[in-house]
């Protein structure tokens, strides 16, 4: 069997279409044009790819964009003071610092200090707990990405066994809480669970956001599944250069799995779309 390849590519630009028409009639029915403010500290050179692809699209989207790049040695004062003055302008309607932060900051700190309504990564600690009492929340992009994905292919994720390899606060934890919030039985598998082979091989729905290429071999996919591969690692390939590489070893698993997301064109392209809807969100919800 070789599994359907799931294109996220061509959801994520269906996504991006509809809010371009949504951005389209606030700007025509109310006067309004949404703003989005990305914050990018030092120059990793990964998180300047997507701060500047994340400008690029806000625009193609007709939304506003501002990006603020600061120096790496940025006092944890100043970039508050930012976030401040980002909160209390009515021009932005979405807030997102991009991370990591360097070090010497307090990542929670400055996540915790922009308004809960701008906070268009739901990172803020008032949108996770409301994710988790499945309240209106600010919902993360990655895992909002991957969730849609699932809905698209499956319809109702009712009862299905999920299994969340990876529980960072930016994908594990609200992967879970959102496919708990579609009824599915969630497990969380991290570093110190036992038998992740076998824990991984009841799963009819895998998302994999560990961080590490190819970890995830195809034996341990269920004849069938739906693998979501958050991944996206650089490694070497066969030529010398470097490629990207998902958390999941593709070639194997394809051979397995009922459906698949490819890395690069899965996930990544959804959580900027997602990102987009969320400002969106966020503005109308400003907006009244
Ligand atoms: N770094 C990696 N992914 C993300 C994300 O979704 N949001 C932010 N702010 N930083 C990230």
């Amino acid at each position: 069997m070789t599994a359907q390849v799931i294109d996220g590519k061509a959801f994520a630009a269906k996504i991006r279409g509809r809010v371009a028409e949504h951005v389209a009639r606030l700007k025509a029915d109310h006067g309004i044009t949404p703003g989005l403010a990305v914050v990018l500290v030092g120059e990793d050179p990964a998180s300047s790819v997507y701060v500047r692809s994340k400008g690029k699209q806000t625009l193609e989207a007709g939304m506003n964009s501002y990006e603020h790049k600061l120096p790496a040695e940025t006092s944890e004062e100043s970039l508050l003071a930012l976030v401040k003055r980002l909160n209390d302008d009515p021009a932005v309607h979405g807030i997102l610092v991009q991370l990591p932060l360097p070090k010497h900051l307090n990542s929670d700190l400055v996540i915790n200090s922009i308004d809960p309504a701008k906070d268009v990564d739901g990172f803020h600690v008032s949108n996770v707990g409301l994710l988790g009492t499945g309240q209106k929340a600010m919902v993360p992009c990655t895992p909002l990405g991957c969730l849609l994905l699932l809905r698209d292919l499956h319809g109702s994720l009712a009862g299905m066994d999920a299994v969340v390899i990876g529980r960072s606060n930016i994908v594990g934890k609200p992967m879970a809480q959102l496919l708990l919030g579609d009824s599915a039985t969630v497990t969380i598998a991290h570093s110190k669970t036992k038998d992740l082979p076998e824990v991984v091989r009841r799963a009819d729905i895998v998302v994999a956001a560990v961080g590490r290429a190819r970890m995830v071999p195809g034996d341990w996919i269920k004849p069938g599944a739906t693998v979501i591969d958050v991944g996206i690692n650089r490694t070497a390939g066969e030529n010398g250069k470097d490629v990207l590489v998902g958390d999941v070893d593709y070639a194997s698993a394809a051979q397995v799995a009922g459906a698949i997301t490819p890395v690069p064109g899965g996930v990544g392209p959804m959580t900027i779309a997602c990102l987009l809807a969320n400002t969106v969100t966020a503005c109308c919800r400003a907006n009244g």
